[in-house]
């Protein structure tokens, strides 16, 4: 009997990895689905601990281990990864910028989730940024990577309306909860090949059944 069709994935993380708790529980070794490395640049990452306990092969890639130099750094990952089949790679609570020396190997392939709605309160501390602001509705954009700061196409967005907040424990609940729902059903769309970026728009990312019926 061969193999059903799976789609290898690779996890990033540098944090808690709540959000790759969530891939775990909800997608590994289902729905076409099983995440086949999880990197991190910590060696104190929480993610590493949950993926060792899931069975997942796990890695560092500490810039330190690379005399400072990023690129070298970046393609040792790279190579890493493509070592292992990765065909999508997911930036959960991954604090590093991926060069081209990653970005150029994994054309279309990079993933990342970001604790607002892009383009408002791109890089660090989003949440609080927009606290800052007087926001009144939060989300969380997943979008794909490209060598901007947050600034790749948008896969997929979700808000919630907090015209209350006033402190970051008034909405991180309510964007962790959008976040644990949306990684993994947008790694499952990538599973069913449910994603595709529009032919004649670089950012217009077409999702569901709109990725694999003609564009108009
Ligand atoms: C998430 O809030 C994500 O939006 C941001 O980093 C955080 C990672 O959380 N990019 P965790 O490590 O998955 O718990």
């Amino acid at each position: 009997m061969t193999d059903p069709v799976v789609l290898k994935v690779a996890v990033l993380a540098s944090g808690t990895g709540t959000n790759l708790q969530a891939l775990i529980d909800q997608v590994h070794g289902r729905d076409g689905v099983r995440i086949v490395a999880v990197g991190s640049d910590k060696p104190e990452a929480l993610a590493l601990e949950r993926a060792q306990a899931a069975g997942i092969e796990t890695a560092l890639f500490p810039v330190s281990d690379f005399n400072g130099n990023r690129a070298a750094r970046d393609g040792a990952m790279a190579d890493w990864l493509r070592a292992r089949g990765v065909q999508l790679v997911v930036l959960a609570g991954y604090m590093q910028i991926l060069g081209p020396a990653f970005l150029d190997r994994f054309a279309d392939q990079v993933i990342n989730l970001h604790p607002a709605l892009l383009p408002a309160f791109p890089g660090l501390d989003a949440v609080n940024q927009a606290l800052a602001y007087g926001a009144k509705v939060f989300g969380v954009t997943v979008h794909f990577v490209d060598e901007g700061v947050d600034s790749g196409p948008v896969i997929m967005q979700r808000a919630v309306e907090l015209p209350d907040a006033r402190v970051l424990d008034d909405v991180l609940p309510h964007v962790h909860a959008l976040e644990h729902q949306m990684l993994p059903e947008v790694v499952r769309l990538f599973a069913r090949g449910a994603v595709r970026i529009a032919s004649t728009h670089p950012r217009r990312v077409l999702v569901g059944p709109l990725a694999v019926l003609p564009e108009r």
